[in-house]
């Protein structure tokens, strides 16, 4: 079963939610592993719904004195089961580096949650041909910290920070070469077998042809996921 995972970043009023759970909760996700991450306020409006939800970002500490955090035992025991980590924004915009990015990780795991960690090349990188040694880097300096048990409740989402949000994206070829990279470095160096999914400008008018590549588990979308129309023609396709 396909991964698709929604990622909503920092949209939505308290009406706009609202209004966009109650259409969401009525499409029909059976036949996919569907996963919808809406921002830390919102999380609780899903609460008693019969949809999968993940949250954005999760503290890289337990419970205490960090003001502003939100710890992955608290998302769980709100039913939240999966955690967005090392999304290109975070690692970007918030400095997130790889210390603070296995801290999470470990917290999430530890508290029950699956982990969405992202990975993906620059758009210098991908110019310079960079990508391959960038993603095993990605992948290397965080796995190498964790334990096996640790590493099975993870799930790569590959995406190219020139792609997201850009209108860009890569050729099928390229996403299916670097997706069969990925899995053999986790086979090689991990004896891991985790899904890999795609993401990165996915909408609508793409997803028939992304939907094409053999190896990849699924995808991540942001932008056009914040549509219920557009969202709805992503599902039936992927499904
Ligand atoms: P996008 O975002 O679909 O808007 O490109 C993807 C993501 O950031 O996960």
């Amino acid at each position: 079963m396909k991964y698709l995972i929604c990622n909503l970043k920092s949209n939505q009023t308290l009406k706009e939610a609202t209004e966009y759970k109650e259409k969401i909760i009525k499409i029909d996700t059976e036949g996919i592993n569907f996963v919808l991450c809406p921002t830390f306020t919102y999380l609780s409006l899903y609460q008693s719904e019969n949809i999968k939800i993940g949250a954005q970002n999760v503290s890289e500490y337990d419970n205490g004195a960090y003001t502003g955090e939100v710890n992955a035992k608290q998302l769980k025991s709100c039913g939240i089961n999966y955690v967005i980590v090392g999304h290109s924004e975070r690692r970007k915009i918030f400095k997130e580096n790889a210390d603070a990015i296995k801290n999470k990780i470990k917290q999430a795991v530890k508290n029950g949650l699956k982990v969405i960690y992202c990975i993906g090349e620059s758009e210098e990188q991908y110019l310079r041909q960079k990508t391959y040694v960038t993603i095993e880097k990605q992948i290397t300096e965080i796995f190498g910290c964790l334990t096996n048990d640790c590493i099975k409740n993870i799930i790569i989402a590959y995406e190219p920070i020139w792609a997201i949000g850009t209108g860009k994206i890569p050729q099928n070829n390229e996403i299916e070469e670097i997706t069969s990279f990925i899995k053999k470095v986790l086979s090689t160096h991990y004896h891991a077998n985790m899904p890999v999914i795609y993401g990165g400008s996915i909408d609508d008018s793409n997803i028939k042809k992304l939907n094409k590549i053999s190896n990849v588990d699924g995808f991540l979308v942001g932008g056009a996921s914040l549509n219920i129309e557009k969202l709805k023609i992503i599902i039936e396709v992927t499904k």
